[in-house]
């Protein structure tokens, strides 16, 4: 039978460096699009998909992301009391039950195979899901839960991919396709940033997994050989060769990559674009500022 993903792991732990000075006191997933930091996209995603238990993988330095999560009855009673009933409930939504949520340390920056790997004793004999917050993803239906649906019909290890340009494969972990049969392809091979030339496709990995304890194993041995930064993608990789059972999936959506300036601003600008009550006003504001750019060239 197969089993739900009812939990979900956020690394969190990663130190943010090129999002310097600011990461120097704020964590990168508390940086705002528009007026929700990036991790409130996040829990909206895994909630949509049917995620009960959240568990984040934290570092030093990350307590206003842990803070965030906290019921705030003082800020809740005064917005109550002058009758702020949408407030309250955009706040409501940042509440997390009690016993819903975990916080793990990730004691040392490792990499991100490390990270999920520092989650395993919550994890159980159950498949689950990861999703790395700097990667957003605007979609009719959330793309975690495009996921868990394809899931639910061929179980295994699940991957989100994108196409990308050739030059840009190098970036990303990009799957070799054994089979492609849609919004679906069975992977044989996975292979970590990539010169352009070595590239076995286009399609590249991101931020988001369904993955059995499996991989959580194989990390268990990455642990105790390899020395510095753990991968995830070598972790999944070995399940390609073990098991056979891993799978992209196209999901429908526009991603943006948040862990980088260009992105972050990128997705600021889309997501100001589709809030309704700033649309009219911040398009003008843009036309404005291209039509300012293009007389200056
Ligand atoms: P990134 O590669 O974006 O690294 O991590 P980073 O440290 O967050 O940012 P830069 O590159 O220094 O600017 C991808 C995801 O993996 C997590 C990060 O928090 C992020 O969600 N991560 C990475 C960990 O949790 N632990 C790690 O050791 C590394």
């Amino acid at each position: 039978m197969k089993r739900k993903v009812t939990k979900a792991i956020f690394p969190v732990a990663g130190l943010g460096t090129r999002f310097l000075p600011a990461t120097k006191s704020i964590p990168k997933e508390i940086m705002t699009l528009v007026d929700r930091p990036l991790i409130q996209y996040a829990i909206d995603e895994a909630r949509a998909a049917g995620i009960k238990e959240f568990i984040f993988v934290t570092s030093r330095g990350k307590g206003a992301l842990e803070d965030y999560f906290d019921h705030a009855h003082e800020l809740e009673a005064t917005l109550k009391k002058s009758g702020k009933d949408d407030l309250l409930e955009t706040l409501r939504t940042t509440n997390m039950e009690s016993g819903a949520i975990a916080y793990i340390r990730q004691h040392r920056a490792l990499g991100l195979g490390h990270a999920v790997w520092c989650a395993r004793r919550l994890i159980g004999n159950e498949p689950f899901a990861v999703i790395l917050p700097d990667d957003v993803i605007a979609a009719d239906k959330p793309c975690l839960q495009q996921m868990v649906e394809a899931h639910a019909e061929v179980g295994g290890n699940m991957v989100a991919a994108m196409e990308v340009a050739p030059d840009k494969a190098s970036s990303y972990g990009v799957l070799d396709i054994r089979e492609d049969m849609g919004a679906m392809v069975s992977v044989k091979g996975m292979v970590e940033k990539p010169k352009a030339a070595e590239a076995p496709s286009n399609l590249a990995v991101i931020g988001r997994y369904i993955l059995t304890p499996k991989v959580l194993q194989n990390l268990n041995r990455m642990k105790s050989g390899a020395g510095g930064e753990i991968q995830l993608t070598d972790a999944i990789a070995e399940e390609i060769a073990k098991s056979g059972n891993v799978y992209g999936y196209r999901f429908r959506g526009q991603r943006f990559d948040c862990g980088s300036k260009a992105g972050f601003l990128q997705a600021t600008v889309a997501f100001g674009l589709a809030r309704d009550e700033l649309r009219d006003e911040f398009q003008r504001f843009l036309f404005s500022m291209t039509a300012v750019q293009k007389a200056a060239e």
